[in-house]
């Protein structure tokens, strides 16, 4: 879930005060690589967590003529089949019959290609069991290399991990992380980092070919935090990620195209991966009952799966929907900056638009000249992480000029699998007017004199 999105949630205990892990066990995690590397022994970052006041309790927003977000996970009372079929099967987790038809299903019918796919709660969960199968228990360095415009959850996971992440800046017109960025850092912290995090941003499609060579030479794993990617396909006309043996992480959030509750999924080409990530995520068990290896419990319950199979049934319906109706968002609004789609189809979440550059930094004043006019927008992601202050106790950061320009001007515009072409005439024209009270209002701010000295 993002800060946007945030639903209420009742706070019953403090936030956890430091992070460390524990003895290691006897076996790395992945085979001994030939590497010329040494490996760091740093010591794991202590992680101080400032004081959080309480939320408030949650007040009622008024209702939206066209609401940002509107999540549309299949209707649970509308499943009573699977519900009873889940009743008289006796197994509700643990890789039940009804994981097992999502992981098939999701392998057969998105990426149509060799490998396998694993089931988990969550992408959060999914990311940190990725990461750490891939850097094994004594990571060969100390540093995860993500950009700093991301979700939370992906430095989360790696600080989880106890790694730091290294935040570098992105492209500015992909909003993809920037591949000179990233080989500034590769080259300035070589044998440091002990994984690269690309993010798929906003379901655009990452140059995965590009990650395997930086792989290959380096010897660096990757993991791909492709949280908003699940029904993009690449400019090959495959799956997003159909075919790459480094892991990808998607979410199937409730606000996301692939709309559960809370689900993920992680696909990989190499089945021995997913095999592995299988056993940790069911407590580490590589032999009946008996860890092998480091776990944890990210198994999704058969109720959640069944969500899944019935939103793979309509997925397909959906995201011809949502492109569609980001194709008219383009029409409609020429005259401003869309993100730059590298791949033949993109699973849009929302519309993110860049507002003029002299509206740059005036983004809340927009959003709030939207709200009052009944139309939602959201702000992604913004903050980014460089920006949050756990992020800057805890990660290490790269300049970040494109980083910085995109957070001053980027807004999200609604989208859902429900709204119509009349709804996106009502928000263009509302954007529009929207734009211009704020650049009137800009106008007649008087500006400060300068005295000449
Ligand atoms: C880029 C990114 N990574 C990870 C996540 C976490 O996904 P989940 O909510 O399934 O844990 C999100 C969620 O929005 C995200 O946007």
């Amino acid at each position: 879930m993002t800060p946007d999105q945030a639903m209420p949630i009742a706070i019953t205990q403090d936030p956890v005060a430091s992070v460390g892990l524990a003895q290691p066990p006897a076996q790395p995690l992945r085979a001994a690589r030939p590497s010329k590397r040494k490996r760091t022994a740093d010591a794991t970052p202590t992680l101080a967590v400032p004081e959080q006041p309480r939320p408030a309790a949650a007040e009622s927003k008024p209702s939206l003529r066209v609401p940002f977000l509107r999540p549309s996970p299949p209707r649970l009372s509308e499943l009573t089949e699977g519900l009873v079929a889940i009743e008289a099967s006796g197994v509700f987790s643990n890789y039940g019959p009804m994981n097992c038809r999502l992981e098939e299903g999701v392998l057969t019918r998105i990426f149509k290609s060799p490998g396998e796919c694993l089931t988990v709660c969550n992408a959060t969960i999914g990311l940190m069991l990725a990461i750490k199968q891939a850097v094994g228990w004594q990571p060969r360095g100390r540093y995860a290399l993500m950009p700093s415009f991301t979700f939370a959850a992906t430095a989360h996971a790696a600080l989880w991990c106890g790694l730091t992440p290294l935040l570098c800046d992105i492209d500015p017109d992909t909003w993809l992380p920037d591949a000179d960025a990233e080989q500034a850092m590769i080259e300035r912290h070589g044998d440091a980092i002990a994984v690269i995090l690309p993010n798929a941003t906003f379901g655009n499609c990452l140059d995965l070919a590009r990650y395997d060579r930086i792989s290959t030479a380096h010897g660096i794993p990757v993991v791909i935090d492709a949280a908003a990617s699940l029904g993009s396909v690449g400019a090959d006309g495959r799956a997003f990620g159909a075919g790459c043996a480094h892991p990808l992480v998607f979410s199937m959030h409730a606000t996301k195209s692939f709309a559960t509750a809370e689900a993920g999924l992680i696909y990989s080409a190499d089945a021995g991966r997913i095999a592995t990530l299988r056993m940790m995520g069911n407590f580490g068990f590589g032999e009946p009952r008996t860890a092998t290896m480091p776990g944890l419990n990210s198994k999704l319950g058969e109720v959640s799966a069944l969500l899944g199979l019935a939103k793979l049934d309509e997925f397909e319906r959906i995201t011809l929907h949502r492109q569609a109706i980001y194709a008219l968002y383009r029409q409609l609004l020429p005259e401003f900056e869309f993100q730059h789609l590298t791949g033949a189809r993109t699973a849009h979440q929302f519309v993110p638009v860049l507002l003029p550059a002299n509206l740059a930094g005036r983004v809340p004043e927009v959003v709030a000249a939207l709200a009052e006019q009944g139309i939602g927008a959201g702000r992604y992601f913004v903050p980014h992480l460089a920006e949050q202050s756990f992020f800057q106790a805890s990660c290490i950061v790269d300049a970040l000029p494109a980083t910085i320009a995109t957070s001053r001007r980027i807004l999200s515009l609604p989208l859902s699998d429900s709204i119509t072409p009349a709804d996106i005439d009502l928000v263009c024209s509302a954007m529009r007017r929207a734009c211009r009270k704020v650049a009137d209002a800009q106008a007649h701010t008087p500006r400060p004199m300068v005295l000449s000295t």
